[in-house]
Formats: structure tokens, sequence, C-alpha cells
């Protein structure tokens, strides 16, 4: 029995919206006498779970901290001087407690409503131009997921820049041996598919020529060297190629920028920008490059435009990029990225200023110098003639070294790879300090047996002709909020610009957003976890260890498959590693000529672009007047391909909210042809403990943890992707340069954004096998009462068979236009005025909102919700009689700013009380937008996507 049992474990009543008596009133309101009736009607009977979900029932909140302390116990929480792309870093208390634990920022979603996301359009701004800065490149996005996935998408970049046409005339790319090898290994994993063909060398000794596209190097290298790339980046140049840079973000304070160096693009990570290690994320990473190259650039831009009444708003520039335009014509997948990330590292810049930063810098550099002085008065050689953080030290008894520096849990990086055997390195972060580098000391005069001595050089270890001389940072924004109070507050008055789950429900189909409770969250700044490095000695990361395992037998549980890959570090990453999956187990087979897969015409755009970037080609599978996949056309394109038949792609229950009765029918006949199906998990928040991927005849799914299992948003990130095989795809998960696989690793991380997968472990250790399927069943029971509700003002497109929908539906807004010249844009923007964050719109349906009330909310909200849409179908028919007036009308005029409601002048035909506090519940809880309704054309059409120079604010 689906029953909120009163009895159950604690977490089940905070985390599920309505009561009991709720439950009974949203029933009858639906006309149907109990939750189990309304799922019987609503999922089809033959892909119902049949035993119940073996996960033990659900701890309380104070329990499951507990036990997750208990298991971070058995993590070690070394002194890492690891370094390879990841670095101690301190952040500061003021964004921990005001970003990183806050949830009027965590709780955010992607920025498309802008004129109620301008705090965090602000932010991500300043990231833009700090990285633009530091750089010394014109343009750069709102972040992307890690740096060596960063690297793949500068790779994809420019090759299909210089191979413009369909024949490829430069197919060969340069991989300097000297990147990181994380990097490295995606690069391989990423280019395979699509017939780029990796060549690796020494940049010294590399003849590129014009069958080269481009040449990636690291800056400083894999082992810390700081080499002079200029001469090889004009030989790249003239032979038609392009040239990214790998960067470290602090060295940039001291050195030469990439754009000064003519490098095309600059790549890296920010995460030594005060975000924690977290065993390997998640962190942004950033793309920068020139400004020919923006229309090809991954990821979302942030730009200025300006807003109805002229003055300056921000919003996502370019959004035609998106891939639900281009769809299979998408030549990036990037969805969600690490936006909350992306704003911690930039209020480090902030808060430190380029002052503070270059101290900073200066400080690791000073360090590392001092100990190369008194490893080398040891007789130890150092091999880095220049370098900014990382020595490579050689000439002693690497074993003795390791044994004593694992018994005082100090990690040094132990080169294992065939280049730097017998070497190791040592790099300092912002977090060490003289006591840890006596330590240091102390272990190699310990096996040396000698005593250091050794006088600091005077000069810097930078080359004279790489120092940087240029500026950066000198916006005011970077030189303005040095003090706790002035950061706080700046941190604040962004905030309040936007809505988050902490003001109202958003209701985004699709993106299940959820509770993100605050014991879910927690644990994710405890040191046990948050300051582990990824590729710490496996003996220090038993806890993580304990935890994934775990969490992955929960996932396999959910999906009914059997094995899990953690590594992906989004939807669209997880959809790019279960496709090669599919693509490793038809060559394995032999039959690597299958790379046909079919996709619905309704389908989530990253679906064509993820199965492209895999290697297939993408035929489009029509859906019929209801709603559902055309069984007929999907058969015929089928049979019509069936030779060359890789898979489907689906998802379900299907974007249009409804719970396909054909489901088993169409994976059926995609095996019989010897095709595999992939299954888009978005929508696993309708089927967690009812029904599964594997009961409905898939082979593989990746799960939206940032969607499904509570991980927040974070206004565009972070997220994560894993995927659930079967046993026919389980010997093709993704692997990692630590764990060789067949297709290699698709994120540089080998547990990608390890720190949030606790988030969901916490989500389903509290829920419990009861709570995670009234969960479910909750958002199918809150998403049906909206529905009753709204179905008497509004038509709903699409329902099951006995009139149901899943945890979603889609309102038509079409009819309005002709009616009464409203538009979904304007219904969006008139929500707003209401309290609210408008559903997800035009997806899948052009002139359409889809609502998703999720679990989580209770019955006073999605009341409040539907009235506020109710009231607006009284605005719209009054438009419609002739009673309001059809351009100066509420709808047509929002979202109304506090400006404009207390302007002294007021000349529309409605008042301000019926403009600002239509219901009276707004008048409770008035959210107000800062700006109105924003011009996406006139910011496209003038891209300006850094601060703009103080005048211009005048
Ligand atoms: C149906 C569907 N598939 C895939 C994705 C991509 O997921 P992500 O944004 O995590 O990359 C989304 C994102 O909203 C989605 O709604």
């Amino acid at each position: 029995m689906l029953q909120l049992n009163t009895n159950g474990a604690e977490f089940i009543k905070r985390h599920i919206g309505p009561s009991a008596q709720d439950t009974e009133k949203m029933l009858a309101a639906i006309g149907i006498k109990s939750v189990d009736e309304l799922i019987e009607k609503t999922i089809p009977t033959i892909i119902r779970s049949k035993k119940p979900m073996q996960i033990p029932e659900g701890l309380s909140e104070f329990e499951m901290l507990q036990s997750l302390k208990k298991i971070g116990d058995k993590n070690i929480v070394a002194t890492n001087f690891i370094g390879q792309g990841y670095y101690g870093t301190i952040t500061p208390s003021v964004i921990l407690r005001n970003i990183f634990e806050n949830p009027g920022w965590y709780t955010q979603y992607t920025p498309y409503q802008a004129e109620i996301a301008q705090g965090r359009l602000e932010s991500l701004l300043n990231f833009q131009t700090m990285v633009c800065d530091l750089t010394g490149l014109p343009i750069a996005n709102a972040s992307l997921l890690d740096e060596a996935t960063a690297a793949a998408e500068a790779m994809a970049m420019i090759f299909n820049h210089v191979n413009k046409t369909d024949s490829v005339t430069q197919p060969k790319f340069f991989v300097d041996s000297a990147i990181f090898p994380q990097t490295k290994g995606v690069l391989v994993t990423r280019a395979a598919p699509i017939h780029i063909q990796i060549e690796e060398g020494s940049y010294q000794s590399t003849k590129i020529d014009n069958t080269y596209f481009g040449a990636i190097l690291q800056y400083p290298n894999n082992t810390g060297s700081i080499e002079d790339y200029t001469a090889f980046i004009d030989q790249v140049h003239q032979a038609g190629g392009l040239v990214i840079l790998v960067a470290d973000i602090m060295s940039l304070t001291l050195l030469k920028s990439p754009g000064e160096l003519n490098a095309d693009v600059a790549v890296g990570n920010t995460q030594r920008f005060g975000v924690p290690m977290g065993f390997g994320g998640p962190h942004a990473a950033y793309f920068a490059t020139k400004d020919e190259f923006k229309r090809g650039m991954p990821g979302r831009l942030i730009g200025v435009s300006i807003d109805a009444q002229g003055g300056r708003a921000l919003r996502m520039a370019l959004q035609t990029r998106e891939q639900h335009i281009k769809r299979e014509k998408a030549t990036s997948n990037i969805c969600t990225a690490q936006a909350l990330l992306a704003n911690m590292a930039v209020m480090y810049t902030v808060y430190h200023g380029p002052v503070g930063l270059k101290k900073i810098a200066q400080k690791i550099h000073g360090l590392a110098q001092n100990l190369e002085a008194r490893l080398t008065s040891l007789g130890i050689t150092q091999a880095n003639k220049f370098y900014f953080d990382t020595l490579h030290l050689t000439g002693f008894d690497i074993a003795a070294l390791q044994k004593e520096a694992l018994a005082a849990d100090i990690n040094f990086r132990y080169f294992n790879d065939g280049k730097n055997d017998n070497t190791i390195a040592i790099t300092i972060d912002e977090t060490i300090s003289e006591n840890e580098i006596a330590k240091v000391v102390a272990l190699f005069e310990k096996i040396t047996g000698k005593k250091a001595s050794g006088k600091v050089a005077s000069t810097t270890s930078i080359p004279a002709s790489l120092v940087r001389t240029s500026s950066y940072l000198e916006h005011p924004v970077f030189n303005t909020h040095h003090s706790e109070t002035q950061m706080m507050r700046y941190i604040k008055q962004l905030e309040n610009k936007d809505l988050s789950l902490n003001t109202s429900m958003i209701s985004l189909g699709s993106c299940t957003m959820k509770l993100n409770a605050a014991t879910e969250m927690i644990p994710v700044s405890w040191p046990a976890f948050s300051s582990m490095h990824p590729f710490a000695p496996s003996s220090q990361t038993l806890g993580y260890q304990e935890m994934a395992t775990e969490l992955s037998a929960y996932l396999c549980e959910s999906t009914g498959f059997t094995a899990c890959s953690l590594q992906p570090n989004s939807g669209a990453q997880g959809e790019y590693a279960g496709l090669l999956t599919i693509r490793a187990y038809h060559e394995h087979h032999k039959q690597a000529h299958r790379n046909i897969v079919l996709i619905p015409i309704s389908a989530h755009g990253t679906n064509p672009a993820s199965a492209v970037m895999a290697g297939f080609k993408v035929i489009v599978v029509a859906c019929d007047a209801a709603g559902d996949i055309d069984v007929n056309d999907l058969k015929e394109k089928a049979n019509l391909h069936k030779d060359n038949l890789g898979g489907l792609m689906i998802t379900y229950p299907s974007t249009h909210g409804v719970f396909e009765e054909t489901i088993i029918d169409i994976c059926d006949s995609i095996h019989a042809l010897g095709g595999l199906v992939y299954m888009d998990g978005a929508n696993m928040n309708a089927q967690v403990g009812l029904t599964s991927p594997g009961a409905i005849g898939a082979d593989v799914c990746h799960l939206n943890l940032h969607k499904t299992f509570a991980i927040p948003h974070g206004g565009g990130g972070p997220g994560m992707g894993p995927i659930c095989v079967n046993d026919k795809l389980a010997p093709f998960l993704p692997g990692h340069i630590y764990n060789k696989s067949k297709i290699g690793a698709v994120s540089a991380a080998p547990m990608g954004s390890a720190s949030i997968l606790l988030i969901s472990y916490a989500y389903i250790k509290m829920l419990g096998a009861t709570g995670l399927q009234l969960a479910t069943a909750y958002a199918i029971l809150n998403a049906n009462y909206m529905k009753s509700r709204l179905e008497k003002k509004y038509t709903i497109l699409y329902a099951g068979k006995n009139g149901t929908c899943a945890h979603e539906f889609i309102i038509d807004l079409r009819p309005f236009k002709a009616t009464a010249g409203i538009e979904a844009e304007d219904v969006a923007k008139r929500l707003i005025d209401y309290g609210f964050h408008a559903p997800t719109m035009s997806f899948p349906v052009a002139g359409t909102i889809m609502i998703e009330p999720t679990e989580s909310e209770d019955k006073p909200e999605l009341d409040r919700f539907c009235d506020a849409l109710i009231s607006i179908h009284d605005e719209i028919m009054a438009i419609e009689k002739g009673l309001s007036d059809k351009l100066d009308n509420p709808l047509k005029n929002a979202p109304h700013t506090q400006k404009v409601i207390c302007a002294d002048e007021w000349k529309h035909a409605y008042t301000r009380q019926e403009a600002a506090f239509p219901l009276y519940y707004v008048q409770q809880n008035k959210f107000w937008p800062t700006v109105a309704r924003v011009n996406n054309t006139h910011g496209d059409r003038n891209l300006v996507c850094t601060c703009e120079p103080v005048a211009s604010y005048a």
C-alpha cells in the first residue's frame, strides 16, 4: 500500500510535501480513491515492479549523519603534494557559509528566466571576466565540467572550425606528452568516435604539417616545467592549425597569459580558487577563446543586454547554440555545467582581488623555491629549470621515501608512466606553510641521512620571457569587496535578485527541482570528504570506496540493472558514456558497422548531440498525435536500417509526461534487430520503486542525480549523471588511467564529482525503500492534482490511456496567440509577478509550458501555483473579451519591477495593485524581479560577455 505511514521513517514526512489529510483531498479532486489506484491507472501493469526494493528502510537524519561520519572516518586526510590538477585551497568562510552552504544559491535553476536570475548572472559574468583577464583571451563561457572534458570540448571545437566541410582534410591532433595523463585519457576517448587522429609526442621534436588541425599543450606542464611554446604555436598556425593551452589558473597571475602567447583556446580548472578538491569534484572548468570562435563555443555564455525599460540586464547569450535547436548538428552536448562552483571561484577572486591573488601565487612559488633550495642541498636533483609550484625530483631512494611519507600521511606524486619513472613531483598549494615544508625536508633528510641547508633563490624561477607584465582584474568588482562585511553583503545582494527554492516552487518539467535537504548537504563540507585528492592512494580512500559501492548498488536496484559507473559529470555526459558502452559492445561483437541510433523527435536536444559525439548517425522517429512514439514509424525505420542499427534512445516516461503502453514492444523490436536500448533517465522521478529501466527492457540508462536523487541544480550545475547497465554492457563501462577499460575515461576523475554523490547517498539512506517508492508516487499524485485543477481552464496536452499524467504535464498556450495575442513567454513572465518561476518553456512542444511539481511541494503551494495560473487565465480571457487592451495588459508588460510600480508616472489601463499584487498571497511573500523583460535579440546583436567598463554603467 502506498500510504504515508505515520510510523515510517522520520525523513519521509520531511521530504514529501502533502500531509495524509491533504492526500485525501487531492485524491478526491482527481476523482480517485487511493494513491495505489492512481499508480495502477498511470503505470502500465506489465512494467510495474514485482518485488520490494532491496534497499534498507530509512534512517533518521541524525542516524544518517552519524553513520556517514563513521564512513568519513575511514578516509585519511593526508597532506597532499600530488598536484596534477587538484590542489589544496582555502575556501573563505564567508563564501563557504553564504554560497556553498546557502540554499539561496545552491537551489537555483539554470538562469533561463533571466529577470529573476540577475544575481547569479552577474556573478557568472564576473567569472567570464576573470577568465578572460587571466587567460588574456577575449571571450569565456560560464564554466565546463572539468579540465579534461574542457580540453576535449576545445579539441572538438577547433576540429570543426578547421575542417569546415564534410571532407576532413586535417584529421590529426597533436597532444604533447607532457599534459596531465587524465586529460590525455579523456581526449583519447573523445577523439576515437569522431575519427580524430591523436598524435602524441614532444612539442620540441614534432613537425606539424597541414594534416594537423591543432595541438594541445599544458602550461606549466605535467611535471611542473614552464615551457615557452611561442615558436611551436607559430609553427602550428603556419600549418593552418589552432592551439589549445591547458593553463593553471593560479599560475597565470605570474605567467604571461595564453592570449599573449597567441594560443587560440585556453582551458583549465578553477578548483584552486577556493573550491575543495572533493575527491575529484565538483569544480568549474574554464574555457576561453578568441572572438572568431565564439559561435562555436560549447557551454553557456552570459551576456549583457537591456530590459524593456532600457536598463542593463543580463541573460544567457546566443541561445540558438543550444542543443535544443541544433540537435544532431550540435558539436557539444554540454547542458548542465558547474555554475555554483564557478560562482565560488569568482567570489574567491572578488574577495582576494588581483593583489591578494598574486600574493597567494607568490607565496606558493616562494615556498616551492624554498623547498628546492633545501632539497638540492641534500644532493637531490630538481629537473625543472623553470617552474611555478611543482618540483620534479630525482636522485634518491624513491621507495624509501614513499614508505616514510605514507607513514606520515604525506602524499607526493610518484610517476609510473614510462617517461618519468624514478622521479617524483612535489606540488605546493595555498594550504602549505613553512611547517609542512619542514616536514617534507625532514623526510628527505631521513632517507638521505644528511642535514639540509640551502638558501632560497633571490630571483623567481619563472623565465624572464614568460613573466607576466600585463595587468588583470582591474574592474571595480575585483577591487571593492575585500572586507568580510562587504563580501557578505555583495553575496547577499546578488542572492536577493534570484528566485530559488527557498522562495517558492520551481516546477520545471524534466528538471525535477525537488527538496535538497540540509542534512543531505552537510556532509559535503566535511573535510573527511571535501579535502580528499582524487589520486590519493586507495588505502586512504576507504570511506569514499564504501559509500560509492553502496550507492552504486542502490542505483542498480533503482534501475533494475547490474553494474554502475559513477564517472559522468552530468546527464549529457551520462548519455555519451552510455552510448559508448553500446558502441563498444557492437565493436566487441564484430559489428562496428552498427552506427545508426533512432531518436524520437520529442527527445531532449542533448540526446542527438551525444549520439553524434559517440560516433552514431541519428535517425529521427516521429511521434503520433497523442504524443507517443509512432511505433509504425519506429519499426519502419528500424527495419530500413536493420543491418546497421546500433540502438534506440528513449526517454521514459516520455518527455510528454506519459508512460507509453507500447514500451516493451518498442524495446523488443529494437533487440530483435540486433540493436540496444538507451534510456534517458531524466524522468526517473516517475519510476523509482514502481518500475525501472530494466523492467521496460532498456539495456543502459543514465540517472540525473541532480534531478531524481536530490543533488541541487546550483544555478546550472553541478550535476552527476552515473550510468547503470545490464550484464551485456557491464564489461564496457568507462575506465580511467588508473583502471584501464575498453572505452577509457569520460571524466578527469575516476568517480567524477565524487563529493556530491554523498547527497544522493544520504537521500536514499534517509528515505529507504518505502520512502523512495512513496516519493515517486507523490510526484505522480502532485502532478495529477495540479492537472485536475488546471484542466478546467487550460488544454492539457497528452495523458495516458486512463487520463492520468506521469510526474509532469504540458499546458498548451498556443491557442491564446490567435485569441488574445498572448504567447507562452507572456505567461512565463507574468508568473514572476505572482512570485513563481515559470515551468519549462517550449520543451518538448513549442508554445507550451511543462509543469513538474515534484513530491516535495505541499498542497498549499500547489494551490498557490494553480491559483496563479487560473488568475492568469482570467487575465487572458479579459483580453479575449476586449476588457483588457491587447498590447497594454499585465501579461505583455510583465514582469513588473519595483521601480516601475513605484514610479511617479503610471500610464497603464490596469492598476499597480493588479500588476504587482494580483492575488492575496502575493502580499505575504512578494518577490520582486530586479529587471523588466529582457531583450534577447539586442544582446545577441551586440554581444558583450565580460563586465563592461565602469563608464558604461553611467
Ligand atoms: C530529458 C533530458 N535529457 C537529458 C538532459 C541533460 O542533462 P544534463 O543537463 O544533466 O546534462 C536533460 C536536462 O534537463 C533532460 O531534461
